[in-house]
């Protein structure tokens, strides 16, 4: 079947949008010093929608901040469109952090012209924008509700539409879907891989869900337990025209990479030693 994307993502046709170099980090702390990455190389090309997964304390939300340029790496260094990340220049790209809760007291539209606003840009063409999105994706009737009255589901994609009104191509997403129930998670997945084909973005997006990662990416990184490294890479393409990612779960490759993906993780080994103990 034809690609209807205008280079194929992951074949090496697509620019590299995103270059993380053997990046490291480690924290101090009066504890002591913790290595929470070491060596990481990541590439992700233009409309390419890389998934991250790995064991919990991983460092997957530090090498976010050090993308984003919210941190800076220990050694190691990140390129956006070939030019180097410097810490502190956040706002390059478009950043849906593990919990970016909506803000109770205002409206969902005044939810998502916070981003906005951030920007400076004016109130009113915030508003427009803002509405723009909303009426995209069917939520324009909230637009005066508080998010107090929408469901979780309504209120994880109004932060969704925050991330992506703001308009950044490329866009980092940590755990977005994790405290939602299994239909509605199906249903923001649906989504998301829809707004990224209608809006040409290139997505990072971190993942404890091996079923979702391999429904909805390109290529899939696995990250050993800390300190992180890259374990694996893997390509999967079962979702390239951004559909459903229900028929991705139908496709017949779908558990040969869901199994090599649990095998790579060190969640059976980590069973096992806690059994021996
Ligand atoms: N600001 C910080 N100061 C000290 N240690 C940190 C800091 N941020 C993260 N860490 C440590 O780095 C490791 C990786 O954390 P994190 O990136 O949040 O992992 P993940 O997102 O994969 O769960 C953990 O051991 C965590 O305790
Ligand atoms: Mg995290």
């Amino acid at each position: 079947m034809q690609n209807t994307l205008p280079k194929m993502p992951g074949t090496g046709e697509a620019r590299a949008r995103v270059e993380v170099k053997s990046v490291s980090k480690s924290f101090s702390t009066k504890e002591g010093t913790t290595q929470a990455l070491r060596m990481i190389d990541l590439v992700a090309r233009d409309q390419e929608f890389t998934c991250i997964v790995g064991p919990s304390g991983c460092g997957k939300s530090t090498l976010f901040n050090i993308i984003a340029g919210l941190l800076e790496p220990t050694s190691g260094r990140v390129l956006v469109d070939g030019v180097p990340v410097e810490a502190g220049i956040a706002g390059r790209m478009g950043y849906m952090q593990q919990k970016d809760l909506l803000i109770p007291w205002r409206t969902i539209v005044q939810n998502v012209t916070v981003g906005l606003e951030i920007q400076r840009r004016p109130i009113a063409e915030a508003r427009e924008t803002a509405l723009s999105y909303l009426k995209l994706f069917g939520l324009e009737k909230y637009r005066d509700s508080y998010p107090a009255s929408l469901s979780g589901g309504m209120r994880q994609r109004v932060a969704l539409m925050r991330t992506l009104a703001m308009g950044q191509d490329i866009i980092l997403m940590d755990e977005p879907f994790q405290s939602l129930d299994y239909p509605t998670r199906i249903a923001l997945e649906a989504d998301l891989l829809e707004m990224v084909r209608e809006l040409k973005r290139t997505v990072l997006f971190i993942t404890h869900d091996i079923e979702e990662a391999v429904s909805i990416a390109d290529k899939v990184y696995v990250l050993s337990k800390g300190p992180g490294t890259v374990r694996d890479l893997r390509t999967i393409r079962l979702n390239m025209k951004r559909e459903s990612p229900i028929d991705a779960r139908k496709n017949p490759d779908f558990h040969m990479h869901y199994a090599a993906i649990w095998n790579q993780l060190e969640v059976v080994t980590d069973l096992k030693k806690e059994h021996a103990k």
